[in-house]
């Protein structure tokens, strides 16, 4: 087993679920954060400590980091996956309400992930191994259409990823973002019935792979960023998303 703790959010399906199932098998010990209870493939893992939290609750994340610091005595790299998507009508039809939610969730999830995890990340006993790593999205990187405020919202993400990694200037402590492009999780599905889709099948001709992604292929690209090695990837981001082009 390695000695490095890694905390994820959005852990409880998807890309977040993968991404566990993917650190727990090169032998990290992971604290799984999600709203929704862990499934039963890390439920009772003893390499998962499972935690429920809203990423807009900043008090709760701070359990979350406690929790590895008390249980495992150290952190070693934080995954902010956790998100929602809203959308599916025209900037100026889309209810604030739905900005709101994307900002809080989406964006601010994001920001309090960090700020709870990256004094644990700098004070622990390998900091120039230490990685923040944000999971964006190719609509952080392109207007998607009927997807504004989602799209604000990942654009931020990255801004914010990359205002952190200049924070961290001389701590060894490094961050980016990952941007999956389309993956079947249910996350896609809810994309297709926005759009008034059957299925998600369609996404697949966005993407030079011409298929869709499926969540472990994106989870070894943000397990790779959590590592040691990633440290060259900072400030910026990797596009894992099978050659996206809307
Ligand atoms: N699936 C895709 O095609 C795709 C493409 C680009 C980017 N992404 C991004 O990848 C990440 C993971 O997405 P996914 O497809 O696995 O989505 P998903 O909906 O399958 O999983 C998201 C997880 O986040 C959790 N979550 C949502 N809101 C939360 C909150 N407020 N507090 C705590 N947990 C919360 C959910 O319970 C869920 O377990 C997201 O950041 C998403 O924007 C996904």
């Amino acid at each position: 087993m390695s000695e490095r703790v890694v905390l994820v959010t959005g852990a409880a399906r998807g890309i977040g679920a993968a991404t566990v199932r993917t650190l727990v098998a090169r032998g990290d010990r992971v604290i799984a954060v999600d709203e929704l209870p862990l499934g039963s493939e890390h439920r009772d893992h003893e390499q998962v400590a499972g935690c429920v939290a809203d990423v807009r609750d900043r008090a709760a994340l701070a359990g979350a980091v406690d929790l590895a610091l008390d249980r495992w005595g150290r952190l070693d790299a934080a995954v902010a996956a956790a998100a929602v998507i809203a959308g599916g009508r025209p900037l100026w039809e889309t209810p604030e309400a739905d900005l709101d939610l994307l900002w809080d969730v989406d964006v601010k999830g994001v920001w309090n992930t960090a700020a709870v995890a990256v004094p644990a990340l700098l004070a622990g006993p390998d900091p120039s191994g230490a990685r923040f790593v944000a999971v964006a999205s190719a609509a952080a990187h392109h207007g998607l259409h009927h997807l504004a405020a989602y799209n604000a919202a990942k654009h931020a993400v990255v801004g914010l990823v990359k205002g952190l990694a200049a924070d961290l200037v001389g701590t060894g402590v490094t961050a980016c973002a990952v941007s999956p492009g389309s993956t079947r999780t249910p996350m896609l599905d809810a994309t297709a019935a926005l759009y008034g889709l059957p299925d998600v099948e369609t996404f697949a001709e966005n993407q030079l792979l011409r298929r869709l992604l499926d969540p472990d292929e994106v989870a070894a690209t943000i397990a790779f960023c959590c590592s040691r090695e990633a440290a060259a990837v900072n400030g910026s981001v990797v596009h894992a998303d099978g050659g996206f082009a809307p």
